[in-house]
């Protein structure tokens, strides 16, 4: 097990520090540049924005990683609203990826949700990783994704309890909280006040 870092919470004064992690993290991943940092700086000013939860990794005096939380809900078929969480943005730096530092700082706050009450969670991402880390397909549960039709089989929605049993029993949908679905144009005015990087077009990426 790695001892060489530490995990506390951001400080505004790593805000943009923060922000450019999440940007190199984040860029040519997902589409050609990315949103991910804009979304991050929108939103720590959201009211669903957990501040317990936002935590940055350290590694020989710099910040290698970032995730943070926001509280979020399944419109259970029922009728009755259930309160989860989700998280991300969650950023490794680039020359830091697959030496288990992503594993491990997805777990610290794991855990520290559970503490602060959190049930469930639920995420859009890969299974490959966050399976390792108990989070199964939500379709098998119950718990459906908003863009998708009931019937399909969505990969990429994934949910985990974090209370055993929390979950048992319901079914409905899950939309991610508003915050996350940002306006393109202001996105592109943010990453201008950063040093220009080349957007690519690459495959894999998925818009
Ligand atoms: C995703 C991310 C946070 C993972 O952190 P990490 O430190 O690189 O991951 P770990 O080393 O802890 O990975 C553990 C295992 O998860 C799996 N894994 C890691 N990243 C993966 C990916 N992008 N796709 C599929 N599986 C992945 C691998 O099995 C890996 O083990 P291995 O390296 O022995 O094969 C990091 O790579 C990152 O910042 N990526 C860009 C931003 C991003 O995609 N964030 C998540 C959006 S949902």
């Amino acid at each position: 097990m790695k001892n060489d870092y530490t995990i506390r919470l951001e400080t505004k004064s790593d805000y943009r520090e923060v922000e450019y992690l999440t940007r190199e993290a984040f860029w040519n991943v997902y589409r050609p540049g990315c949103l991910e940092h804009y979304v991050l700086h929108v939103l720590r000013n959201d009211p669903a924005f957990v501040p317990e939860l936002d935590f940055v990794m350290e590694r020989g005096g710099r910040i290698i990683g970032h995730v943070m939380y926001m509280r979020s809900q399944i419109q259970a078929d029922s009728g009755h609203t259930i309160p989860i969480m989700t998280f991300g943005p969650i950023s490794i730096a680039p020359d830091c990826k697959r030496q288990g530092y992503g594993t491990i700082l997805l777990r610290h706050s794991m855990e520290a949700a559970r503490k602060l009450g959190a049930g469930a969670l639920a995420i859009t991402g890969s299974i490959g990783f966050y399976g390792k880390s108990g989070f199964v397909v939500a379709s098998t549960k119950g718990i459906h994704y908003f863009a998708e039709p009931r019937s399909a089989e969505v990969p990429y929605f994934l949910i985990r309890e974090l209370e055993p049993g929390f979950l048992e029993g319901v079914a409905g949908t899950y939309q991610d909280p508003a915050g996350y679905f940002v306006d393109e144009s202001a996105a592109e005015a943010f990453d201008a006040q950063f040093s220009p990087k080349e957007k690519l077009k690459l495959p894999g990426q998925l818009a």
